[in-house]
């Protein structure tokens, strides 16, 4: 697969079929996550992987789905993730990781969606709850979960029509579309 369709089919991800993830996969997304950039490479985040359909089940309330698809609660019973993996910060080591946290986020992303894995980042939780649910000290500070299972959808880029209207949408198939804006208005000049 050519890389810039790879980064066209890693669109985020929020139902998902039931089968299971590969045994090692949440092993090697560590693996991966251990060579990726890092500001002054000091390394700061570290990572809890979750696959425990109890734990999971206890996390799920916690979490936003798609904040701007109003009418939609999140993945159904049946459609939810298969895991997810933690991304914390060490405080002891830097006191914000957000650059770091980024680049990880979506090479992982690009990494299962390799394998047909699809994927969300999920930054909107209830903090509170998912600190004592995951047992962290003050030391550490979650900064985002990343779900991941096989695709139950179908998700699609579109071009923004109205430069203000980036809301992501489905129509009655449950595809679900992507607006991103146009090169041209990205690139504000060549020099
Ligand atoms: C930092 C960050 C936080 C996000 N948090 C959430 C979230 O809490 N819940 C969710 O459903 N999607 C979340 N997303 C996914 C975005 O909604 C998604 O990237 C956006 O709609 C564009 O879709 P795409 O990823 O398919 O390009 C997040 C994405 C990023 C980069």
């Amino acid at each position: 697969m050519k890389f810039n369709q790879l980064v066209e089919m890693t669109r985020s991800c929020r139902r998902f079929d039931q089968k299971d993830l590969p045994q090692d996969f949440l092993d090697s997304l560590i693996e991966i996550a251990r060579i990726c950039p890092s500001a002054r490479n000091s390394q700061p985040l570290k990572y809890i992987t979750i696959d425990d359909q109890d734990f999971m089940s206890r996390l799920f309330p916690n979490l936003l789905w798609a904040g701007a698809l109003k009418n939609w609660d999140g993945p159904e019973t049946n459609e939810r993730p298969k895991a997810y993996i933690a991304m914390i910060l060490d405080k002891s080591i830097s006191g914000n990781a957000a650059w770091d946290s980024g680049i990880v986020a979506q090479t992982l992303q690009l990494y299962a969606m390799e394998q047909g894995i699809g994927s969300c980042i999920l930054g909107s939780f209830d903090k509170k709850k998912i600190t004592e649910l995951l047992e962290l000290d003050d030391k550490h500070e979650i900064q985002f979960l990343i779900a991941f299972g096989y695709p139950l959808e179908k998700r699609v880029i579109v071009d923004v029509k109205e430069e203000s209207d980036v809301k992501y949408y489905r129509d009655d198939n449950e595809v679900h579309y992507v607006p991103k804006r146009s090169v041209q208005s990205l690139l504000l000049r060549k020099i």
